[in-house]
């Protein structure tokens, strides 16, 4: 076990490669074309792309109308915010949006990655505690080296409790739901879906036991929702009422003081229940204590509570679509034929279904959809078919949902395949699954800029999806509530 979690995690340095996609055309064979589209008029330009974005296409729509309009995956747009009181913030980016040209976006020679994790925006560094975070920092900054190395650390050492956190958790919240079921015919499961994630990664990842604090314990996921929607409001569509939405959320971006109390409370619990991860921080990887407890509290509660708030009511709204019929009885049937003696990281491993059910699930919903990178330099950035100067300074924008759709790596792409991962054919397509800002088949480390939760996000998809096939025969769901489920041999 030990040797496996260590293999999973090794750092290995240097770049993820770049994927060599068989069907197409190689970089230097492509003829070379000025970037297709432009920024538009000063202001006006930035704030017609705003509202496309935002109302009248959302942002799959914009994107796709655009790549249709210039014949091109690769062009210039502007992305929000913008006009009027994000006066610093330059909209200009040039869209990637097939997997050969968003691959670029791993390459740390070619770009960087300072504050740009939202975009040419940044939220106030006062939502972390007046430090930028390791998400923030560019592979180049030292400090990057030693929170990415404290990151993998934290995951290894948390190995051994994972899955038994994981499984007690669960126990906990399938219950309340089943309960409330019993007197209802249908259930929403965000909240017992967000408390679970809210203490089951305070204890894995800082060794914290929310029942120490009633508050905590009771409405810390609450406070971690506020802070997460404040900072990145101004780069979110919510979908409520336009105008509405445009004027009063999307035109500014909000003060930290507004969720400061509650983001405090959780930082004060993290500094007191993990005292022994935020020490190690401070003895082993050389961080201070402000930056050990801020980045603990970011990698809790905006990498792995936010991006596990998205994914799992994603894979449950995978497992009750009515497309996907059938599935949950292969699934099923995987899981208890390989669960031997109990859940665990070698047995889900021995689940191909399972895990490529996971995979597909990121494939068409990937929780951070966008992703950017600084050009350090001039280069010459390729697409299928053509090949681009593109300059020092400029930002690219890759939007995952539509380069997860590349028709020359996917076949079907807009199709929900549940074994599309499996076999010798599927593994080789992980080389193309990007939701980690990189490859599947690459390795997070300090040198690049790749998830440092990779493995251990897969593969804790790959736990919910068994747990749940070992205790229920079926059930039925959709992206935000239970409505039926049908305990295993009843
Ligand atoms: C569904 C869950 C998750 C998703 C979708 C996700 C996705 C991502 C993505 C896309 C990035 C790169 C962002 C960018 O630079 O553009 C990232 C970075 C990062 N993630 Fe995750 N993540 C998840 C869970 C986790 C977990 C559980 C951890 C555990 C500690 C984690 C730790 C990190 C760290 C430390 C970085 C910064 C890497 C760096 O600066 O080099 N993530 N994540």
């Amino acid at each position: 076990m030990s040797a496996m979690i260590a293999t999973m995690m090794s750092v290995s340095p240097g770049i993820p490669p770049r994927p060599a996609i068989q069907t197409s055309p190689s970089s230097t064979s492509v003829p070379m074309k000025t970037i297709p589209g432009d920024y538009g008029w000063p202001l006006i330009g930035a704030i017609g792309d705003r509202l496309d974005y935002f109302w009248f296409q959302g942002a799959a729509k914009f994107y796709q109308k655009r790549m249709e309009k210039h014949q091109s995956t690769v062009f210039r747009t502007n992305v929000p915010p913008s006009f009027p009181f994000f006066t610093g913030v330059n909209p200009n980016v040039v869209a990637v949006l097939d997997c050969k040209s968003f691959s670029y976006l791993f390459d740390m020679e070619l770009v960087e990655k300072k504050n740009i994790l939202v975009g040419d925006f940044m939220p106030s560094v006062d939502y972390t505690g007046g430090i930028r975070v390791c998400a923030y920092l560019d592979t180049d900054e030292d400090k990057h080296s030693k929170i990415k190395r404290f990151a993998m650390d934290i995951l290894k050492r948390s190995s051994s409790i994972w899955v038994p956190t994981l499984s007690s958790k669960l126990d906990t919240m399938w219950d309340t739901i089943e309960s409330s079921l019993s007197s209802s015919t249908s259930v929403s499961y965000l909240v017992p879906v967000q408390k679970f994630l809210f203490s089951f990664f305070c204890r894995s990842l800082a060794g914290a036991d929310t029942s120490l604090s009633p508050d905590i314990d009771e409405n810390g996921y609450i406070k971690l929702d506020l802070w997460l929607a404040l900072q990145t409001l101004p780069t979110v569509p919510i979908g409520l009422f336009q105008p509405l939405e445009e004027i009063f959320l999307h035109s500014w971006a909000y003060p930290a003081f507004l969720v400061s109390n509650g983001y405090n409370q959780v930082a004060d619990f993290i500094e007191k229940e993990g005292a022994e991860v935020i020490q190690r921080a401070q003895t082993e990887f050389g961080l201070s204590t402000k930056e050990a407890i801020h980045n603990l509290v970011f990698m809790i509660g905006f990498n792995a509570y936010g991006g596990f708030s998205l994914f799992i009511p994603y894979l449950l709204g995978a497992l009750g679509n009515e497309e996907n019929k059938g599935v949950q009885e292969r699934l099923r049937k995987e899981v208890r034929e390989n669960i031997g003696s109990g859940l665990s990281f070698e047995s889900v491993k021995k689940m191909d279904l399972v895990q490529s059910f996971v995979y597909e699930t990121m494939r068409l919903n990937p929780p951070v959809p966008t992703q950017y990178g600084r050009a350090r330099k001039d280069f010459i950035l390729s697409s299928y078919e053509s090949s681009f100067e593109v300059k020092k300074g400029e930002l690219l924008c890759g939007y995952q949902p539509l380069v997860m759709k590349d028709p020359n790596v996917f076949e079907e792409p807009d199709k929900f395949k549940a074994d599309r991962f499996t076999g010798e054919k599927g593994r080789e397509l992980l080389n193309y699954l990007f939701w980690s800002n990189g490859p599947q088949t690459g390795s997070p480390s300090e040198s690049n800029k790749q998830c440092a939760g990779k493995d251990y996000v897969t593969l804790t998809g790959s736990l919910f999806l068994a747990y749940l096939f070992q205790r229920y025969d079926s059930i039925g769901c959709d992206g935000s509530s239970i409505t039926t489920l049908k305990k295993a041999g009843s």
